[in-house]
């Protein structure tokens, strides 16, 4: 067992003003799925869909947050944390994803970062994590449509216009590679499509959107700082063999490389375009200049690399590797080598470390939860931010994910993320020993 390090000595690695918050989203928290006009998303859909969800859950309740705002903002700021970065759920504020906003819907978001505002917490939002409105999808095949991208940037517009004062950051998306190749390609998320032409298109009309939207929120007048959300899982190959190193080069072209390449360098990469063929998408004059709109930050979600080999395209862990309760390998090592790596091949703007945390199957014994995996998983990659920070990468922030337990996807209830435990029978949040330990970190005089 790894020995604890004394909070204060972390906590000395890090900036006075560096930024320390926890992370959730709309879907994944808030139920109330069909109350006060909020229109069905494409993940209210999915959930309906026989074996698409590993226990069957749904988002209809999730933490029922919708309902205990207030109760979970106190439960926020008793964490001590600086942050919260939540999403928006589109459907709840345009119901159609088209006409009509639903009043109700933004003044839920409204209380949210007033409430946060209150209790000094910067709201850090998020527009689109994954619950497109499911009219989109009927209409047009949601992200196949180009039409999609010019919906999402006047929807980003209209909320940037209502929040962008009071916010301090806005993300445009969450994690595009998920929506395009889980929802698209894969078919293991919403929309559930199976077909990789598809979803390559879809990928280009997200980052499209991103661009859109990018300039629609500018021309909104906001305050606040406004980028993208990216999951990066550093590829490496298995084995020395050549045959391995082109695999890893070419799931690293499609994972990483498609997304920081078009966002940050104004064109999509060679290697994989090529690779792709006739599933490339199809991009218009001009696109690629709009994807690339300078950014005042990147967020990275990062959890785990992956292993790619000929043999087995994408692995998750390398032999007696640890793993989390997902089968995510634990290698706080690689994000210190991604910030690294990153810092090398692109001029990123601030970064922040919008996602990180694991899934554990944890135990509620006698009121409490001894989570002490959960804790040093994040207490090792804090020491892996540090040492990034150390060699010049410029890091602002770090968001456990999550809060609390939630709706984790395809896996349903069972996957456990939370620093704050669930109680899906009565809704109970129990504050697990790794929250206890973030709150003492948080609250650790630096001076
Ligand atoms: C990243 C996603 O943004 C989040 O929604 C999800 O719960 C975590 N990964 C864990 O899988």
């Amino acid at each position: 067992m790894i020995e604890q390090l004394p909070v204060a000595e972390l906590r000395r690695r890090f900036a006075s003003d560096f930024v320390w918050g926890v992370a959730t989203s709309a879907f994944q928290i808030e139920g109330a799925a069909r109350a006060d006009g909020k229109g069905p998303s494409i993940w209210d859909d999915f959930c309906r869909v026989p074996g698409a969800i590993a226990d069957g859950g749904t988002g209809d309740v999730a933490c029922d947050h919708y309902h205990r705002l207030e109760s979970d903002l106190d439960l926020i700021a008793d964490l001590g944390v600086t942050a919260y970065r939540f999403s928006i759920c589109w459907p709840r504020v345009q119901p159609g994803g088209q006409g009509a906003y639903n009043e109700r819907g933004i003044e839920f978001y409204e209380r949210l970062v007033d409430g946060l505002l209150e209790r000094n917490i910067r709201p850090y939002a998020t527009l689109y994590h994954w619950d497109l409105p499911a009219e989109l999808q009927r209409l047009n095949g949601g992200w196949l449509a180009r039409d999609t991208a010019y919906r999402f940037a006047e929807y980003a517009e209209v909320i940037s216009r209502r929040l962008g004062d009071r916010v301090v950051s806005i993300a445009t998306h969450n994690e595009p590679w998920v929506s395009a190749v889980l929802g698209y390609e894969r078919g293991v998320f919403a929309p559930g499509v199976k077909d990789r032409r598809v979803a390559y298109q879809a990928s280009h009309h997200l980052l499209l959107s991103h661009g859109l939207a990018m300039q629609a929120i500018r021309a909104a007048g906001v305050r606040a700082d406004v980028g993208i959300v990216l999951n990066m899982s550093p590829v490496r190959p298995a084995t020395d063999s050549e045959l391995d190193a082109h695999h890893a080069r070419l799931e690293d072209g499609r994972l990483v490389r498609w997304y920081t390449d078009a966002v940050f360098k104004g064109q999509y990469p060679t290697d994989i375009v090529e690779h792709l063929g006739a599933d490339a998408p199809v991009v218009q004059a001009g696109d690629a200049g709009l994807i690339a709109q300078p950014c005042d930050f990147v967020g990275i979600n990062y959890y785990h690399p992956t292993v790619s080999s000929s043999s087995n395209p994408a692995s998750p862990a390398s032999s007696g590797a640890a793993v989390t309760d997902m089968g995510w390998e634990v290698a706080p090592r690689s994000l210190c080598d991604l910030l690294l790596r990153l810092k090398r091949d692109y001029q990123l703007p601030p970064i922040y470390i919008t996602e990180n945390g694991a899934a554990y199957r944890d135990q509620l014994v006698d009121g409490r939860i001894e989570d002490e995996q959960r804790r040093q998983y994040i207490e090792s990659h804090l020491l892996a931010v540090a040492e990034a920070i150390e060699h010049g990468v410029d890091v602002r922030g770090y968001f456990v994910w999550s809060l609390m337990d939630n709706f984790e996807w395809a896996e349903g209830y069972r996957k456990r993320f939370g620093i704050v435990h669930v109680d899906y029978a009565t809704l109970r949040r129990t504050l697990k020993r790794s929250g206890l330990w973030y709150r003492s970190l948080l609250k650790t005089a630096t001076v």
